[in-house]
């Protein structure tokens, strides 16, 4: 059995249903449902006898202690985390208190039950704290991409919350010998992605008639990774990762953020054309730019692919249409999604 955390969210989500597709170990799924984190997105579940989810907080140790010492998992995949850059620059206290004090608790909760592990169940055991390339900063345009060397430079708060609490999975591992790996992946896209972020988004409010906002100049580089592919990657680092060391994940798919959202309007243009005829490009809006914007992100994924030999298995090409069929599949779950809070956060973040 493993534990994982926050995977009533998108990543989380995915990653538990990949894993009922190809085994049947059972998973504990532990997430505080914030507005990121929906049952809906597990419902294929709701008959499996093998998944538990249970509503908690990470950072609530007594809790979590209480799941390990009752389910004795061999592992925990650490996914939750407030996720959004625009939400930690409008406030960024929830992303201190999850992503760093949250993480905390969670790996103070961990440390203890291990600590009374029989030795070769202590041997076996295994956490992965599921990270980001935010991490790393920002690059110019000719820079190579991050490696697991780089150093550290957040930008925004999220960020630098996210490299607070890699900090403390890696200091556990050197101080107290925890069982860790950590995975720092680029930007995703897939099913289940809330409409808050850029593809998401654009697919929703294209198809509401809305306009499609981008950020300053629009030539923002983000590396970007179908989502099953993230799993798949954290599933081979989980198998045959090497303790304490970190893997960075990314597709080689670096795109300028307005020619995703030309390749999202040309692939709804066919599959799902407007009346009037005009394609969806025309709903593209320039808007203020986010405060601190990251410039470019891009990852060097050859430690992964070169001692564990993870391979991703969608282009962008492939992963982006199959993306905007599942959004036009799926409009019940957008708007139950869009449905109460999340109108008041697009008011407050993009106004009238
Ligand atoms: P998400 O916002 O969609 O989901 C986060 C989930 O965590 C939600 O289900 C939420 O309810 C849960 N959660 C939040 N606070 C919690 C708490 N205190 N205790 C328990 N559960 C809590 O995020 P996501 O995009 O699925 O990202 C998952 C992880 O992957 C995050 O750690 C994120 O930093 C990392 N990551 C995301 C991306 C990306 O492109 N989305 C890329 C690289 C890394
Ligand atoms: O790089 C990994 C990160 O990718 C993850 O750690 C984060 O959790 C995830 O949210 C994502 O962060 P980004 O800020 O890159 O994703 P987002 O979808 O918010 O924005 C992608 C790019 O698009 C970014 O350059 C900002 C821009 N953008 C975003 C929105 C929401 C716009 O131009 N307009 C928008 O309305």
């Amino acid at each position: 059995m493993i534990l994982t955390t926050g995977s009533a969210g998108f990543i989380g989500s995915n990653f538990v249903l990949e894993w009922f597709a190809v085994c049947d170990e059972p998973v504990i799924n532990l997430d505080k449902l914030t507005y990121a984190g929906n049952l809906e997105n597990l419902a294929s579940l709701q008959n499996n006898p093998h998944h538990k989810f249970v509503k908690g907080d990470i950072g609530d140790a007594a809790l979590v202690g209480k799941l390990l010492t009752e389910h004795k998992p061999r592992a925990v995949v650490n996914f939750a985390a407030e996720s959004h850059v625009d939400r930690s620059i409008h406030g960024p206290e929830d992303f201190i208190q999850t992503n760093i004090v949250g993480t905390f608790h969670l790996l103070e909760a961990v440390r203890a039950y291990w600590n009374g592990l029989p030795a070769q169940e202590k041997a076996d055991f295994r956490v992965l704290h599921v990270s980001t390339d935010e991490v790393y900063g920002s690059l110019a345009k000719d820079d190579p991409a991050f490696r697991e060397t780089n150093r550290y430079e957040p930008n925004s708060p999220y960020s630098a919350s996210k490299a607070a609490s890699d900090h403390l999975v890696r200091a556990y591992h050197h101080t107290y010998g925890l069982p860790v790996l950590t995975t720092n992946c680029s930007n995703n896209y897939g099913p289940y992605h809330f409409p808050e972020k850029l593809i998401p988004l654009c697919i929703h409010n294209a198809l509401a008639g809305k306009p499609l906002p981008i950020y300053g100049d629009g030539q923002q580089i983000r590396d970007w990774l179908y989502v099953k592919d993230h799993c798949s990657a954290i599933r081979r680092v989980l198998e045959g990762g090497q303790l304490g060391e970190v893997y960075n994940i990314g597709g080689w798919n670096e795109k300028a953020n307005l020619n995703v959202v030309h390749t999202l309007c040309e692939i709804l243009d066919e599959l799902s054309p407007r009346a009037d005829g005009q394609s969806y490009k025309t709903q593209i809006t320039f808007v203020n730019d986010r405060p601190g914007h990251d410039r470019r992100y891009a990852i060097d994924a050859t430690r992964l692919e070169r001692e564990l030999g993870w391979k991703p298995a969608e282009t962008f090409e492939t992963g982006i249409r199959k993306t905007v069929q599942w959004y036009l599949d799926n409009q019940s779950w957008v708007q139950n999604v869009t449905s109460g809070a999340y109108r008041d956060w697009v008011g407050a973040q993009y106004g009238a």
